[in-house]
């Protein structure tokens, strides 16, 4: 994909060039443009050896007079990214002032629009400011939300550059189609928690990854998204409502609360099938006798989903043996329109992993996905949705 790097003068400039490294490694083909003022924060030559381009930003730069850069470069591109965006390059775009290479080249391009304000805080809340970043978003410029923390500056509150993996998150956003915009999914992922004592717990050795995946590509395929997660290390998807819990019981809740809401719920979680029966209040102490826990079943939330449904509903199964037969049976006992069956034994599938190898089984279809990533699996698994259910 041809994607436009526009930088200007924030401190924050200097991470955009570790951006451009990536996306230039993930094939893209970049062009950068730059203001006079982001050439005070970062190297025009840093960026021309990791591009390999010249790097634009004088207008009447006439080193190739074949071409006008301002209208000839952004002509094809499919999307136009201020990374950082300054609040006096977000003025000028909102009124539409070209007055310099990078403002030119936006205003000519007709491609996706993305922008990263990066500022100091007091000049983020500016109303000035909010009032130019909310006639770009009705413009259809996508706007990615400032972090909070400590800024360069030494002020505390929100103006930072996310970090990369959600800038790179919202790129693949802005560079996919949106067939579920205003569409709600919810998702549920990772392991619940059933609790013996104040100190213990029962789990099972799932990470999340695959349902994260999940809620990820359903964020860039333009849905809103509500994820319930039991407790993983991983960071909340960018652009996706988490809802976090510890329990069965309470993802149930959750999943309850939500599901009225959800044209498509895909519980991936692996929620346990029994708790304790009575938790104690006080850590258990050793004896010299055995300990027998009395469990009690949980719900199964995938099960109670099915009943009375008014949306898609996609569930996992989870096999070491007889995967396609056992899957198949879940598919039909707990109502759904498509089971996405893995062998806990088959090479390059299981919890940690960040790869898969599954069945896409639906009423009428089988599909092996092949060992493939679990990111590409949840690709797959809105294909299938979109070419066989809805
Ligand atoms: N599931 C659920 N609630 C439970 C147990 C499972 O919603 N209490 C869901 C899982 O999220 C998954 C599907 O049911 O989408 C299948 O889970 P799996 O563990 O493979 O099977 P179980 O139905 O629990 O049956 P078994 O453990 O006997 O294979």
């Amino acid at each position: 994909m041809k994607i436009i790097i526009g930088i200007t003068g924030s401190i924050s400039a200097f991470k955009t060039i570790q951006l451009v490294s990536d996306l230039v490694k993930q094939g893209h083909d970049i062009e950068v443009f730059i203001t006079e003022a982001g050439k005070r924060f970062v190297a025009v030559d840093t960026l021309q050896a990791l591009i390999k381009k010249h790097v634009y930003s004088d207008t009447f730069d006439d080193m190739n007079p074949s071409i006008i850069p301002h209208i000839d470069l952004v002509k094809d591109a499919d999307l136009f990214f201020i990374c950082p965006a300054s609040a006096n390059t977000i003025a000028k775009c909102a009124q539409g002032i070209a007055d310099n290479m990078l403002t030119d080249a936006y205003l000519a391009a007709t491609c996706t629009k993305m922008i990263a304000p990066s500022m100091n805080v007091h000049m983020y809340e500016n109303k000035a400011t909010q009032r130019n970043i909310e006639t770009l978003k009705k413009d259809g410029v996508i706007v990615i939300e400032p972090s909070s923390g400590l800024l360069a500056c030494g002020d505390i509150g929100k103006g930072k550059l996310p970090d990369e993996s959600t800038l790179l998150d919202m790129i693949d956003y802005a560079l996919s189609e949106h067939p579920l915009k205003d569409k709600t999914i919810l998702v549920n992922a990772g392991p619940t928690q059933e609790s013996i004592d104040p100190v213990r717990y029962i789990t099972n050795h799932s990470s999340g990854k695959m349902g994260y995946a999940i809620a990820q590509a359903a964020f860039n395929l333009g849905a809103h998204v509500i994820l319930v997660s039991g407790p993983t290390s991983l960071p909340c998807p960018t652009g996706v409502k988490r809802i976090d819990i510890i329990n069965a019981s309470e993802m149930y809740q959750a999943m309850v609360q939500y599901k009225d809401q959800a044209d498509m719920i895909i519980c991936s979680a692996a929620v346990a099938d029994y708790t304790i029966a009575s938790v104690s209040n006080q850590k258990i102490k050793k004896s010299d006798t055995d300990l027998i826990l009395p469990l009690t079943h949980t719900k199964d939330i995938l099960e109670v989903l099915g009943n009375d449904k008014h949306y898609v509903l996609v569930g996992f199964a989870m096999e070491t043996e007889n995967l396609i037969e056992n899957a198949k049976k879940k598919l039909e006992k707990k109502h759904l329109d498509l089971i996405v069956a893995n062998g806990l034994n088959d090479e390059g599938a299981g919890f940690s992993v960040d790869t898969n190898n599954a069945y896409l089984i639906t009423k009428t279809t089988c599909t092996p996905s092949g060992l493939i990533s679990k990111k590409e699996l949840a690709k797959l698994i809105f294909k299938t949705i979109g070419e066989h259910i809805c």
